[in-house]
């Protein structure tokens, strides 16, 4: 199945000189929602996870039905201050602007194996931070899942070099 074409490119978006790559197209089309979890649950299981992470928000609509389809738990890093448990916290670098990435300490324990999942990898800094807060947690990531990677932002090379990043759809 042509992934991309189910993405919407809109220019300009959230400012100029950002293309906007659009999810939602994707998401709301029945047979590319089902390929692309398909697609990733299919990378993923060979990692053995016991744990599916993903990143608030869009992190959230590929890694919840992914978890769900590999049969393991998932556990959601959230943007600061929406988490009710002890955190750990990590700041990071947008394409546009800055923030801070939170998980609950008790939700994973040393040597758990985890996977990391969002919809798309840009400069590479929230799933660096992510991979930050899981070192902090004494996890183990097996591997890295996006369903769009914009590769001329070069955000692979901010991640732990033995460690396998898969993207479904490259730009
Ligand atoms: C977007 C996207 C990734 C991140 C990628 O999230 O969903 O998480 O940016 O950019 P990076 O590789 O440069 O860090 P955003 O922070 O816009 O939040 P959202 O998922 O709530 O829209
Ligand atoms: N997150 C960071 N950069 C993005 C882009 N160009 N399109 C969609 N989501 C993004």
């Amino acid at each position: 199945m042509d992934l991309k074409s189910l993405i919407r490119n809109i220019p300009d978006f959230p400012k100029p000189g950002i293309v906007f790559r659009d999810i939602t197209t994707l998401l709301r089309d029945r047979e590319g929602l089902r390929f692309a979890i398909d697609a990733m649950a299919q990378t993923c299981q060979a990692w053995e996870p016991e744990f599916i992470v993903g990143m608030e928000s869009r992190g959230f609509m590929f890694g919840v039905p992914l978890a769900y389809q590999l049969g393991v738990g998932f556990i959601p890093v959230r943007k600061p201050g929406k988490l009710p448990a002890d955190c750990h916290s990590v700041e990071y670098d947008l394409e546009y602007g800055s923030d801070r990435l939170d998980m609950h300490k008790d939700a994973l324990d040393p040597g758990h194996r985890v996977v990391v999942v969002d919809d798309l990898i840009a400069t590479g800094g929230t799933a660096k931070a992510t991979a930050d807060l899981l070192e902090r947690a004494g996890a183990h990531v097996a591997g890295f899942c996006f369903a769009v990677e914009l590769c001329e932002l070069g955000g692979r090379e901010k991640l732990p070099s033995n460690v396998p990043i898969v993207s479904l759809v490259q730009y």
